[in-house]
């Protein structure tokens, strides 16, 4: 009976205790599903960390002594873990420990769209040549299913980089990223008491657009002069997007091309995999072309570089927000005489992305035949799986070819100035 009657009192203390154990559960699960997004990057540096465990982790820089001088945006938790995985050393060097000495770097960069990734990395798989060389992976934001396609990668040494002022890395947290205090699309900052410069045509910056432009000029700078891997190339360095389907024969086919540059065509800055005209597939001419720098499977070496980085201002200035078109109306130009790019006259590479993906007047969304879900049919013959250009044939040259040019203002999405200092701090960084 005295047990009866204490049961009250018991079942009482239990509750209690019982309700507290709940509170602490609650509590931690809330904690767990706050952490939960910064914890998938700590386990992912980790793991990465361990397996460069026996490398010399020695940055090239000291990047935080670069954030003060420079005056950078304050980093969130995820750019300051990213910057981490930057010095890891690249994947795969027990199955390729050596790079061959006359090796074309290749750069893929890559934003979110692992369908075309999966397309791009089984026809870079195929590529004849490649395990001599490094892949290094470019991307603008953090995203999951990238890094497991680029994790996959088995065929040579692979080494990923992460822009860490990427606007998708920033969320809501401020500049690069969005803030609340952010002027938007075609507010009046004087009037509304909002932060920002609208572009020539009245519009304020929109993050997800600039981040186009911003990652490409920051993995120019990284590549050149920021990584310990290819500090001392001073070769060419072959440059792809996540929707550039790559031929067989292309790297053998390019470093053919980039032996015959300066032999062939000493107006060419550049060798390119593709015709500048997306749409077109070559001529099929006994002959090399030499004719404007396209913006697919384009390569120079790090002289041409050093002439675009002294124009960084040009670049960083200029109101569009498209790299590609930035360099056709002002830093070639003010390169002061013709800027060609030598290729073959079948091409080694074919850009599938879907149009109008990254909105605006790109030459990329005139194309036709643009695919929208990766399922493309393009396929190599047998000529696209050999070196299939000749050292004896000549150069014909496509001058004053139509496109953008000095002159053009510019689609604008580019007026912000936080945006083109920014630019102008990622030039600086790593020189
Ligand atoms: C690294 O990983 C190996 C197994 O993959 C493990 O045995 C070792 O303890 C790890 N080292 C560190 C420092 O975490
Ligand atoms: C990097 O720079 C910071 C800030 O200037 C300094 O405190 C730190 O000692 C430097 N680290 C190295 C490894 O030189
Ligand atoms: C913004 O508003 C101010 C004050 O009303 C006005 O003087 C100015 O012309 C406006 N600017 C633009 C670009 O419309
Ligand atoms: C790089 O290419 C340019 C243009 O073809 C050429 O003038 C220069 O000599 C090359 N530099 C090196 C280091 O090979």
């Amino acid at each position: 009976m005295a047990v009866q009657g204490k049961k009250p009192r018991l079942k009482a203390g239990a509750f209690r205790r019982f309700a507290s154990l709940v509170i602490v559960t609650v509590i931690g699960v809330l904690l767990l599903i706050v952490l939960l997004g910064t914890n998938s990057v700590s386990s992912f540096v980790s793991r990465n960390l361990n397996e460069s465990y026996y490398t010399n982790l020695e940055p090239l820089h000291n990047i935080s002594a670069i954030m003060a001088r420079l005056n950078l945006p304050k980093q969130s938790e995820l750019s300051l873990q990213l910057e981490k995985l930057n010095q890891l050393p690249p994947r795969n060097l027990d199955l390729y420990p050596k790079l061959a000495d006359d090796h074309i770097t290749i750069v893929l960069y890559v934003h979110n769209r692992p369908q075309y990734l999966k397309v791009v990395v089984d026809s870079l798989s195929k590529v004849v040549g490649i395990s001599e060389t490094l892949l290094v992976v470019s991307h603008d934001g953090y995203f999951k299913q990238m890094n497991k396609i680029v994790e996959s990668i088995k065929f040579c040494q692979v080494k990923q980089i992460f822009a860490p002022y990427s606007p998708h890395v920033f969320y809501s947290k401020g500049f690069p990223g969005v803030s609340p205090a952010d002027c938007k699309e075609k507010d009046n900052a004087s009037e509304k008491g909002c932060i920002g410069n609208p572009d020539q045509y009245g519009n304020h910056r929109s993050p997800k657009i600039v981040s186009l432009k911003h990652h490409w000029w920051w993995m120019m700078n990284m590549v050149w002069d920021g990584m310990k891997e290819t500090k001392g190339h001073s070769g060419h360095i072959l440059f792809i997007e996540e929707d550039h389907f790559i031929f067989p024969n292309a790297y053998l086919n390019l470093k053919v091309l980039a032996d015959l540059k300066p032999v062939k065509c000493p107006d060419c800055y550049a060798a390119n995999l593709a015709p500048s005209d997306v749409n077109s597939r070559g001529e099929n001419w006994n002959s090399l072309i030499a004719e404007r720098m396209g913006n697919v499977g384009y390569s120079f070496n790090r002289t041409v570089w050093e002439k675009i980085h002294r124009k960084a201002k040009e670049f960083c200035f200029f109101d569009d927000y498209n790299w590609d078109i930035t360099m056709w109306a002002t830093v070639y130009p003010s390169f002061g005489g013709p800027v060609y790019s030598l290729r073959g006259p079948r091409t080694s590479a074919v850009h599938f992305g879907k149009c109008g993906l990254h909105q605006g007047h790109g030459e990329k969304e005139k194309k036709s035949g643009c695919i929208d879900n990766g399922a493309m049919n393009i396929v190599a013959e047998e000529t696209d799986k050999a070196v299939n250009v000749n050292k004896e044939w000549e150069v014909r040259v496509y001058e004053n070819q139509p496109g953008y040019q000095a002159g053009f203002k510019g689609w604008g999405g580019w007026g912000d100035e936080r945006d083109r200092e920014l630019c102008m701090k990622f030039a600086e960084m790593y020189h």
